[in-house]
């Protein structure tokens, strides 16, 4: 009756099933279920005690048929119980995988040459060496199908998959990592939250130079289109990191300003280009023409 598996291989093995199929259609995101769901856990703990109980009742059907049997069929069922069970197909296969002559038939594949003393064997060549490398052809006739022949697929859209992968990951995380930007990277911000946390960096730090409408004081006017270091947003970014040319007053701001801050207070000071200030000071530097970054509000 109770022949093949033994219930130390059956129940872990049912077990192990109905896990994998409950993950499979739990939607989790990706983490386990049963790490993460309470449902989960109760589930498999009730399917563990089912399946328990279910070698305990198989164990006791056993049991009672096994009186019901006559004398020489008992003798029968305990033979066939004895036969232990054995990983035949496994060894059945190890066996073809790994297939040697035996010591005493080496004789007759010795190979008729001797270099002081050494033999060689004529063995065949292992069959799990062998099927590996059948295995390795087949792949190579795919691989060149597919790869080189139909083109359905090939590394350069892999990469630029992972490539676009990779971006995306990139913008998300910049997204929240905004203190990443330097003067190569700087973008105009446009969102009205950063432009006042700009305006509020400008009041706290810049006014006494710069003036409140950034009209220019000891500090050049940074509402004409004339700049002494660049207009871009980058080459602002640039001067208000770094500070200015030497001795004229204005310091590199990086040491006390984050660079998103930074970033903050350039994006605003790119929203006063244009503005009418009160008491403009004189165009210094060079005409610089915004391409199309947005004037002030
Ligand atoms: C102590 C006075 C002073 C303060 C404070 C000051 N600046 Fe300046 N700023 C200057 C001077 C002077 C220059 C001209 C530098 C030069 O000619 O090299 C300048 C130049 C600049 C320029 C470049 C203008 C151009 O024409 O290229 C920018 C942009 C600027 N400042 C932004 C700021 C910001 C933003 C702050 C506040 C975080 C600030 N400054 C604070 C004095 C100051």
């Amino acid at each position: 009756m109770r022949t093949g598996t033994p219930w130390w291989i059956r129940l872990p093995l049912l077990f192990f099933a109905i896990w994998g199929l409950m993950e499979k259609f739990m939607d989790t995101d990706g983490r386990l279920a049963i790490l993460e769901n309470r449902g989960a856990q109760f589930f498999m703990l009730l399917v563990l005690l089912i399946l328990i109980s279910m070698e305990l009742i198989l164990g006791s059907i056993e049991n009672i048929m096994f009186h019901t049997l006559s004398e020489e069929g008992k003798a029968r069922y305990l033979a066939q119980k004895e036969r232990k069970w054995e990983w035949t197909w496994a060894k059945a296969l190890m066996a073809k995988l790994t297939k040697t002559r035996s010591m005493e038939e080496e004789k007759e594949i010795i190979i008729d040459h001797n270099y002081d003393g050494i033999q060689e064997l004529d063995n065949v060549l292992p069959p799990w060496w062998v099927y590996l490398f059948y295995g390795c052809i087949v792949f190579a006739v795919v691989y060149l199908v597919r790869f080189h022949i139909v083109g359905d697929y090939n590394q350069v859209e892999e990469y630029e998959r992972k490539m676009e992968e990779a971006r995306l990951a990139v913008a998300e995380y910049k997204k929240t990592a905004k203190d990443l930007v330097d003067a190569s990277t700087v973008e105009f911000l446009s969102e009205a939250s950063d432009l006042a946390a700009g305006k509020v960096v400008f009041t706290n730090n810049c006014v006494i130079c710069h003036m409140a409408d950034g009209g220019g004081g000891i500090g050049p006017n940074l509402t004409d289109d004339h700049w002494i270091l660049g207009g871009d947003i980058k080459d602002v970014f640039n001067t208000i990191s770094e500070g200015g040319r030497d001795g004229k007053g204005m310091v590199p701001w990086k040491q006390s300003l984050k660079p998103v801050e930074i970033a903050q207070v350039a994006s605003y000071i790119m929203t006063l280009v244009g503005t009418e200030p009160a008491n403009p000071k004189a165009p210094e530097g060079d005409l610089y023409e915004q391409p199309a970054t947005p004037q002030g509000e």
